[in-house]
């Protein structure tokens, strides 16, 4: 096990909060996690420790994609992704299900595993029965060197750099950024991205860095919509299609370290059972971003009204038409589809942030929580 910082040594960088800082590090974290891997003439992505060659990529039948906590919910914009710009159908497991039942994987079985430690080790279990089953196994992972990383066929590194907050932020926003290189070059190995899509997804991707330090400008006030709801006891948080997993990844943010109850739902799923907890008391936050779901999102949004919930809209429509409709609206930049997730990510660590630090709880050490688990 190599851990090459010493989280004595790490500075807060005049921040209150590691959490804080390494928020506001994401537009370097994911500058780097893209450095050397887009070329000038945006003709294809550069992944130099895969390990996988074209027809390698060409002949996987079926991908797994394996995590636990933080790294299952960018698996599961992975999945989008992939079977999006690769049309390869992808199955996201979580690790300690993975691991103990006997999994259908074989030599035309592409296993990736998603761990920012790459110690954890249900990860590390799941990643040697992929193996044991002569399925290739690659790591999309934040430390170099650790277990997985090592264990692995190939490897995509996030370029996070060392992550102190046990809440996870930079990580899961440098694993979306991995997971959208690898969709594009499984893409083009595959034959199912045309050099256009191809373009322009590169040239957003270029653009990203800057998107996300407007994004965080765009989250200034923040705190105060926290102290709106300062006295909530439970949240709900909805998202569609590729912001489904981030209304995920909201709610625990929320739970580890502000120790509120909190729960995420795909919107379209808000009728078969948490549209009886809708009450004046339940805030719930949707991410409705300008996508194919963008108007059943925003019908969702009107059913929580009805029945009185607030609402609080993290959303890339500028239209003024939407504040009449919302209790808060937060507006924020436009970017891709494909990239949406990584900006509307950023409110939502934002929002757990500022809730924590009101309840006075130990924002970067939540209690029984571990940055690492290596046990099982
Ligand atoms: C712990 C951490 C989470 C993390 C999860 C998976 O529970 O507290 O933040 O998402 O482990 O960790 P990994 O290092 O494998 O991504």
């Amino acid at each position: 096990k190599t851990i090459t910082w010493n989280p004595a040594m790490a500075e807060k960088g005049g921040y209150r909060h590691f959490m804080l800082k390494e928020i506001y590090e994401q537009p370097r974290a994911i500058a780097d996690t893209l450095a050397g891997r887009i070329p000038d003439d945006q003709a294809d992505v550069v992944l130099e420790g895969l390990g996988l060659s074209d027809a390698e990529l060409q002949s996987f039948r079926k991908v797994f994609l394996v995590a636990c906590g933080t790294s299952w919910h960018a698996a599961l914009v992975g999945k989008f992704l992939i079977e999006k710009l690769a049309r390869v159908p992808v199955e996201v497991d979580i690790a300690s299900e993975f691991r103990y039942r006997d999994p259908i994987v074989d030599e035309g079985t592409l296993t990736i595993l998603i761990s920012q430690s790459g110690e954890t080790a249900d990860t590390l279990a799941a990643l040697r029965e992929a193996k044991g089953k002569q399925g290739k196994a690659v790591a999309i992972c934040n430390v170099v060197d650790s277990s997985i990383a090592r264990e692995s066929d190939g490897v995509i590194y996030t370029h996070a750099g060392p992550e102190i907050g046990v809440a996870s932020t930079k990580a899961f926003t440098t694993q979306l950024v991995a997971f959208i290189l690898l969709a594009l070059r499984l893409g083009r190995a595959r034959k199912s991205l045309t050099d256009e899509r191809l373009g322009s997804i590169i040239a957003a991707l270029k653009t990203l860095p800057s998107k996300i330090q407007d994004t965080l400008a765009a989250c200034e006030h923040m705190e105060e919509i926290a102290r709106i709801y300062a006295q909530a006891t439970d949240f709900l948080f909805l998202g569609r299609g590729n912001q489904y997993p981030i209304a995920l990844e909201g709610a625990l943010k929320l739970k580890e370290i502000s120790y509120i109850h909190a729960e995420g739902y795909p919107a379209g799923e808000m009728k078969h059972g948490p549209i009886a907890l809708i009450d004046d008391q339940l805030p719930v936050v949707v991410v409705a971003t300008q996508n194919e779901s963008f108007e059943k999102v925003f019908s969702n949004m009107e059913e929580v009204r009805a029945r009185g919930g607030q609402v609080v809209v993290i959303t890339d429509c500028a239209d003024d038409g939407l504040k009449g409709k919302a209790d808060v609206v937060l507006p924020i930049p436009s970017i891709a589809d494909e990239l949406m997730p990584v900006l509307t990510s950023i409110p939502l660590q934002l929002l757990a942030y500022h809730f924590a630090v009101l309840r006075g709880t130990d924002v970067d050490q939540p209690r029984n929580l571990a940055k690492s688990v290596t046990v099982e």
